[in-house]
């Protein structure tokens, strides 16, 4: 039992039938469970709050579907995982009914009304910095209410159920209330952040964000209530959409807007949509790719990178080598580099070149270029992109009728602007900083200033969230997202390729050793306890440079054995909160 790897049906007979009685037996042990990783025959949902994982669980269990479980997940995890789940930010749906039929819902954030590309930008052009939400030094276009994008989680999850959901829309919000009002034992990490930002935020939403009835600073294991953030999602629960982008909702969100110098207003909250849009396509070793197309770099980076390694004689290159490596930061580079050149909102870009991106035959040109024994040159007197630390949320959903969901949301920085209204109880984003912020200005730190994302009013500001699926033969296979900021897409794709070229077993995958290079700047960051030594020499002899990180990506996933009805879910260790709860 102890060493029992999900693995896809083996050719031999016995080992299947072995195989099967062991999953049989675990599912029949951890029945509710919530671990690291579970097994399932119904339900499966794998977020980094076991709490709100826990809530998305009860919900497949009453009948919900997994758009259903999703939307009472994302509204938990605005409770229970404040540092990304949220209503103030927004992000991305990817959705496989049980027909094989993929589709998302774009649900990013946008530039207010009045916003232009030159809005952070001093009388020199500059971009001034500024104290942030944790009391460090950053550019002025990721702090304050002037960073703030128009919330687009509320309408997204709205249209989502709208469109697929089966169950009442106030069932799927009401497990959030319950938890805000009730509140829950405040965990490790938030006791550490309450700390922090009590000490050092120069912010007073954040410092006084994490207080008991009696108005002290909350300690470790007690309970949390939110009874505002409560009263905003009864709103919600009551009115759906209009209970956020109308009514107290809204006139509230401007009005702390106007006292704070920021610029939504009433006519922005109202004309806020979300999209439905077509995934982006791609296909890996006979495994069909469905991700979040544009305003995200990560569907279209996700299939490049796949793409390329298409052409890799993958049976020869061993896991974990320095080649492996070599042979991924390479690809990496390329298709950030492209990323970087032609990505943005599809709706202000109309003409990205997304077909010949996601091609085979443009693949294979990139592969082409890569030299074996040496690393190349990211070119920067072009243009690169800056290393993000970790943040954003991700979570996978199974239901019992075939259907997944891969949702990953965010409020761009952990905690976002670290802005909220005392009277709504929630944070807004600091997603404008997701725009480039300097028309023209690109150096080699990875600011960039080219054109496709430049600010523009009621324009969606590139992503690099990666929601996921893989399907086999029509049926989901493995559903699949992490947070990490740009390391998101070389997260997923390291994971996926874990899966699909080398027959890892999803909780493996997750935990295998992955790299981040992002062209520029042009660094190979590693994660430092896994990368050993000698490897790392040989990379470094390839003319790599090294950079050592803590971690990662912090993914969760679901890997589907469709024939056996077995689904498992895997939460990454890096996760101190996360669970997959299945049933
Ligand atoms: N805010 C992180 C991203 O959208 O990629």
């Amino acid at each position: 039992m102890a060493d029992f790897r999900f693995t896809a049906v083996s050719t031999n007979p016995m080992q299947n039938t072995l195989r099967f009685i062991t999953l049989i037996s675990f599912v029949l042990l951890n029945v509710n469970g919530v671990f690291a990783q579970v097994y399932a025959r119904n339900g499966l949902v794998v977020s980094s709050s076991a709490i709100a994982s826990e809530v998305g669980r009860d919900i497949l269990k009453r009948g919900g579907n997994a758009v259903d479980a999703s939307v009472a997940t994302a509204f938990a995890l605005a409770v229970t995982h404040p540092t990304a789940g949220n209503i103030g930010g927004g992000g991305f749906l990817v959705f496989m009914d049980s027909s094989g039929t993929a589709t998302s819902i774009d649900f990013r954030e946008k530039a207010p009304l009045k916003a232009s590309p030159t809005m952070f930008l001093n009388e020199e052009g500059e971009l001034n910095k500024g104290k942030n939400l944790y009391g460090s030094e950053s550019t002025v276009n990721h702090i304050g209410a002037l960073s703030v994008g128009v919330p687009g989680t509320v309408a997204g999850l709205y249209l989502a159920h709208q469109k697929y959901g089966s169950l009442p829309w106030s069932d799927l919000v009401q497990p959030a209330i319950d938890l805000a009002e009730k509140g829950f034992p405040l965990n490790w990490s938030l006791f550490q952040a309450a700390a922090y930002f009590e000490a050092n935020s120069p912010i007073p939403f954040l410092r006084d964000y994490f207080k008991n009835d009696q108005g002290e600073q909350l300690e470790f294991g007690e309970l949390w209530k939110q009874p505002e953030l409560a009263k905003t999602l009864k709103e919600i629960r009551d009115y759906g959409r209009d209970g956020f982008y109308k009514g107290f909702v809204a006139k509230e969100i401007v009005r702390f807007m106007k006292e704070n110098g920021g610029i939504i207003t009433l006519e922005d909250l109202d004309r806020y949509t979300a999209v439905e849009r077509k995934p982006i396509k791609g296909s890996f070793k006979g495994y069909d790719i469905y991700s979040m197309p544009p305003p995200s770099s990560g569907g279209v980076a996700l299939i490049e990178m796949l793409n390329i390694m298409e052409n890799a004689h993958l049976d020869s290159v061993e896991f974990n080598s320095a080649a492996y490596f070599h042979l991924i930061a390479e690809t990496m580079r390329r298709a950030y580099a492209d990323r970087a050149e032609y990505l943005g909102d599809p709706d202000f870009n109309l003409t990205m070149p997304l077909d010949k991106l996601t091609s085979k035959a443009y693949a294979l040109s990139r592969f082409n270029s890569i030299d074996l024994t040496q690393a190349s040159i990211s070119d920067s007197s072009k243009f690169g992109q800056m290393y993000d630390g970790s943040h954003t949320t991700h979570f996978s959903v199974a239901d019992a009728f075939g259907n997944v969901v891969s949702l990953t949301y965010t409020l761009e920085h952990s905690y976002g602007s670290g802005m909220g209204s005392s009277a709504l109880g929630f944070l807004f984003n600091n997603e404008m900083g997701d725009f480039n912020p300097q028309p023209g200005s690109t150096n080699r730190d990875g600011q960039i200033g080219t054109d496709p994302n430049l600010i523009q009013p009621e324009k969606r500001m590139l992503s690099s969230m990666c929601p996921t699926i893989v399907a086999k033969d029509g049926r989901a296979f493995l559903v699949i997202g992490s947070p990490g900021g740009r390391t998101i897409i070389n997260t997923v794709f390291q994971t996926v390729l874990c899966v699909l070229a080398y027959d890892m077993p999803v909780d493996k995958a997750i935990e295998a050793t992955k790299i981040h290079h992002q062209w520029l700047p042009d660094r190979m960051y590693y994660e430092e306890a896994l990368l050993s030594p000698d490897t790392r020499l040989v990379l470094e002899e390839m003319h790599h440079t090294l950079v050592p990180v803590k971690v990662l990506g912090q993914l969760m996933g679901i890997q589907i054995d469709a024939d056996n009805k077995i689904m498992m879910g895997a939460s990454d260790s890096s996760s101190p909160d996360g669970g997959a709860v299945g049933y």
